[in-house]
């Protein structure tokens, strides 16, 4: 990979993974997207059947899979709390960017999000210690940290293309 974003759900992975891919003329991938496609269903049913250990196994799986693609890809925001993959995204030479989001831009953003089994069954409480619980492990292996809280896409790509 050429580039990897990481953060939260709704932090905007998936939004400025797809921009950052047209800017720099290579592929985008998205690896809740791989899983989707790898298991043939939703990550909800995926969760709802087998849990979430079963889905981190896969998620892995996937990851190591895509590593050796070029192109940007957009991680789901549990991917590096994964002590194998925070040691993957740790030792890679390819750039880790941090799309940080505070509790009130994910709500916006997600909101009752039917796709994101985890948001869905939590608490505003509940969600914003999730995402302090997570926030070491993405610190770990950020390259960049960028607020992307009132920032236009296009405006936060463009930050991470001069970075690169
Ligand atoms: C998850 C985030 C989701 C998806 C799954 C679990 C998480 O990805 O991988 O629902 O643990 O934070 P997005 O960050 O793309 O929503």
């Amino acid at each position: 990979m050429d580039v990897i974003l990481i953060g939260f759900m709704g932090s905007g992975k998936t939004t400025i993974g797809k921009l950052l891919a047209e800017m720099l003329l290579v592929p985008h991938t998205d690896l809740d997207q791989e899983i989707v496609e790898s298991a043939g269903q939703t990550i909800k049913d995926f969760f709802s059947k087998y849990g979430e250990v079963k889905f981190r196994e896969l998620e892995h799986k996937i990851l190591l899979n895509q590593l050796k693609k070029n192109g940007v890809l957009s991680t789901g925001g549990g991917t590096p709390i994964n002590i194998q993959n925070l040691e993957i995204l740790q030792a890679t030479k390819t750039p880790v960017i941090l799309l940080e989001a505070s509790t009130n831009t994910i709500l916006e953003r997600v909101g009752k999000s039917e796709e994101r089994p985890l948001v869905n069954q939590m608490s505003t409480r509940q969600l914003t210690s999730l995402r302090a619980e997570r926030m070491p492990f993405y610190q770990e292996c950020a390259d960049l940290r960028i607020n992307t809280d009132n920032r236009s896409p296009v405006e936060i790509t463009e930050q991470i293309y001069r970075y690169l």
